[in-house]
């Protein structure tokens, strides 16, 4: 039966590979790459950097063209769930095509697999099509919301009490009471700007992990323009963004 090893390779820097990363890596003979969406240039720089630095000499790369997502759907979880299908139809048919019956591949993701990433259902989907028989395993990788923390010297939660992780259109419908530590990931609104007037305080970071590191962390009220410019200024001169931070708040709210 085929194999395929799913790698969280971190979120930017090439050091954060775990050594469990490095092994699989070393041992793999096909990679699987999707090159998709705006963190297509640096996904692709970390992965060749990490490549060539860890895969062993015969290794292939193959291709697997990413289905467009369709932006009229009127139903978003329906449009989610046709993307997700003609992407493991894609993946089967790639793996069942270019890796031997008792092969070994190797899929890296950015960050780490868990966090808002859809490699692992896309896999799923693929044994549940009954495309091509396949085992597969997680190898965690280094989140960009664990990054932003150590970057900024901080820990998620405050002691004993829950955070959340959420998306900056999450945030915009509210926050679950007795919550007041809220990760946010793909924001693309700056949804943060809607607390300027709380007690709440701010670490945000952009390209973590990268050359291109911007960390920015105060009351919202004070830097919420500064990232508002920092961001606007970074889109400008990389073309696009990669940000996430944390949100906390003073009293419970
Ligand atoms: C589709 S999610 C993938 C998350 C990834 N699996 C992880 O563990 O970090 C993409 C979002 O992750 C965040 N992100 C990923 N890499 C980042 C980085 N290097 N710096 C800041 N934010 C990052 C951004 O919020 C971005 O919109």
């Amino acid at each position: 039966v085929r194999t395929i090893v799913i790698v969280g390779i971190g979120a930017g820097d090439p050091d954060h590979l775990t050594l469990q990363g490095v092994r699989v890596i070393a041992a793999a003979e096909v990679f699987f790459v999707v090159d998709k969406g705006d963190q297509t240039r640096d996904l692709v720089a970390l992965r060749e950097e990490i490549l060539g630095r860890h895969a062993g000499p015969d290794h292939r790369v193959v291709a697997i063209p990413d289905p467009p997502r369709r932006r009229d759907a009127t139903d978003y979880g329906d449009a989610v769930d046709e993307w997700r299908r003609q992407r493991a139809e894609l993946f089967g048919a790639a793996i069942r095509d270019e890796l031997a019956e008792d092969g070994t591949g190797a899929i890296l993701v950015w960050g780490d697999p868990a966090v808002y990433d859809s490699t692992v259902a896309v896999l799923d989907e693929v044994r549940n099509l009954g495309i091509v028989d396949i085992e597969t395993a997680v190898v965690p990788g280094v989140s960009s919301v664990t990054t932003l923390a150590a970057r900024h010297g901080i820990t998620l939660n405050r002691v004993g009490r829950p955070f959340l992780v959420t998306t900056g259109r999450r945030l915009a419908e509210g926050i679950p009471e007795g919550v007041d530590d809220v990760v946010v990931m793909l924001d693309a609104q700056a949804a943060f700007r809607q607390f300027a007037q709380q007690e709440v305080d701010i670490y945000w970071g952009a390209y973590l992990g990268t050359p291109d590191e911007i960390l920015i962390a105060g009351p919202v009220r004070d830097v919420a323009t500064r990232i508002v410019e920092a961001r606007a200024a970074a889109r400008v001169r990389k073309g696009w963004i990669m940000d996430t931070y944390l949100l906390r708040w003073r009293t419970s709210h």
